[in-house]
């Protein structure tokens, strides 16, 4: 039986994963911090065992981890702040940044004695960074972090067999899209992000964007020129 570890099984991606995976026969380490989710997931599937800790807490992933084998493992844990109306919140950017970033690389550090080769980590990202959106500062700067820190990792574990996949989701509809407040172009179900996951590991691809359609626009704004980009961004812009 093959073993997969998801952090942020607890809800919205993370939780389809775990779901979709112990369907199909995995053993599930399934990891987050709310106790009575994860405890629901069990009662799904025997497939899924259960980890709880906080991932920004350093010698609490250590302590979690510590032993853990797994042929995949998927960090999707992560959160969303945004800054309003240009105020720099420090203490929000601290919270966005040691989640999305800090946080993963706890459990890497923690992972990696265990980790063979063969073996592969997907780390969930997001489109969010491939523009510089109002509002999105925090968020965005730890995605591109996360995103950066993978793509150097990988080139660092390619030696040891061990691969890197970059997962980079445009919306999905989840608890964590879900008090978003604008309008969220190609937003797309967690039935259909799972399955566009699965997807791209199962072809052992280093990077994973979907969907499609909406992935092709951000890239397209992304290539124009600065000032034709931050024209069409100011319109984002609240007052
Ligand atoms: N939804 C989207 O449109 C979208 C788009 C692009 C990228 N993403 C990324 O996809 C990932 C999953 O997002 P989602 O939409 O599925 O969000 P979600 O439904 O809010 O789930 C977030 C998960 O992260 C876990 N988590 C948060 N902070 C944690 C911490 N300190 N320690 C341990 N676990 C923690 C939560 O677990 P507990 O509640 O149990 O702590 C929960 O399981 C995130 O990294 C997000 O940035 C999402």
């Amino acid at each position: 039986m093959k073993t997969v570890l998801i952090t942020g099984a607890s809800s919205g991606i993370g939780e389809g994963l775990a779901k979709s995976f112990a369907e199909d026969g995995w053993h599930v380490i399934a990891c987050g911090r709310d106790a009575a989710r994860l405890e629901a997931l069990h009662q799904h599937s025997p497939n899924v065992t259960i980890r709880l800790f906080d991932m920004t807490d350093r010698d609490a992933c250590r302590q979690a981890l510590a032993g853990i084998g797994a042929d995949l493992v998927i960090l999707c844990a992560g959160t969303c702040e945004y800054l309003d109306r240009g105020v720099v919140d420090a203490a929000l950017v601290e919270r966005v940044m040691t989640t999305n970033f800090l946080g993963p690389v706890n459990c890497l550090a923690a992972l990696q004695p265990q980790m063979r080769a063969g073996s592969r980590v997907a780390l969930v990202s997001s489109m969010a960074h491939w523009l510089p959106f109002p509002r999105a500062e925090a968020y965005g700067a730890s995605k591109a972090a996360l995103s950066w820190f993978a793509q150097s990792l990988r080139l660092d574990w390619e030696p040891k067999g061990i691969a890197v996949t970059v997962v980079s989701p445009g919306f999905v509809d989840t608890p964590l899209t879900r008090k978003n407040d604008f309008a969220m172009p190609g937003r797309v179900s967690v039935e259909q992000a799972v399955a566009a996951i699965r997807r791209g590991l199962e072809r052992g691809k280093n990077h994973i964007a979907f969907p499609g359609g909406f992935g092709l626009i951000v890239r397209l704004l992304s290539a124009l020129p600065a000032f034709l980009q931050r024209a069409l961004l100011r319109r984002m812009v609240r007052s």
